[in-house]
């Protein structure tokens, strides 16, 4: 499924550094028998690394209309890369790769340079790139048909833009990468405010943190989007 489609909610679950294996497995069975069988509602958990194989057996086992995550992956290949984890391996659990969070950019300094080099991992490995924009002015790699709009001053903060603001961006983003790029919206996003933003012409889904670790939290959001 790489690529992307601006036709798709997507609803996409970033847990960060968050949920023993335990509290996954019970997180995927609760959400994942209440998400509805609609082809154009695209649903994504993006769990830890650690927690990656144990949470795919889980959805196959269970048949649940899931699909997976990473949080990050590696800019290299195969090979000689202490501690990273590349997309060739991944890709046997993964349908969607988060490039470029502003977390990783700065507490881990990644660079647009090493933006573009994950993107072009991922792509050649038939995973989807979901590249975080901070505001209209972050460059877009190209290959990437998906990129989540993050302001800094929403994420985790309870302090989401306004509906109205993120659509504009989205628009202005649109116009300058074409009108098949999907915008989705991520910062403070919960069951409250979720159709606030997916209402929005111009916004495809959304990008959900903190809310995302309760799964009846993020029942509730999936209900929202749903509902559009
Ligand atoms: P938040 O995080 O929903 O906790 O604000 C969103 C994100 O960082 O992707």
């Amino acid at each position: 499924m790489a690529g992307g489609d601006s036709k798709n909610t997507w609803i996409i679950a970033n847990w960060k550094s968050n949920m023993t294996i335990a509290e996954a497995l019970e997180w995927v069975s609760k959400v994942g028998s209440e998400i509805p069988k609609i082809d154009n509602i695209k649903v994504v958990v993006c769990p830890t690394f650690s927690a990656l194989s144990e949470v795919k057996k889980a959805i196959q086992i269970g048949n649940y209309p899931l699909l997976v995550g990473a949080q990050n992956i590696s800019p290299f290949g195969v090979g000689a890369y202490t501690g990273e984890e590349n997309a060739q391996t991944l890709s046997q659990f993964i349908d969607l790769a988060i490039i470029g969070h502003s977390e990783r950019r700065e507490n881990f300094k990644e660079t647009d340079e090493m933006i573009t080099n994950k993107v072009n991992q991922v792509v050649e490995n038939k995973i989807t790139p979901l590249v975080c924009v901070q505001n209209s002015e972050t460059p877009i790699p190209e290959n990437c048909k998906i990129v989540a709009y993050e302001p800094i001053f929403a994420i985790g903060t309870g302090n989401p833009d306004t509906p109205g603001n993120a659509d504009k961006i989205a628009d202005v983003l649109k116009e300058r990468y074409g009108q098949n790029l999907a915008v989705i919206y991520g910062g403070s996003v919960d069951s409250g405010n979720v159709k606030g933003f997916v209402a929005q012409e111009n916004i495809a889904g959304v990008l959900v943190g903190k809310a995302s670790l309760d799964a009846d939290e993020f029942i509730k959001i999936i209900a929202a989007c749903d509902k559009i």
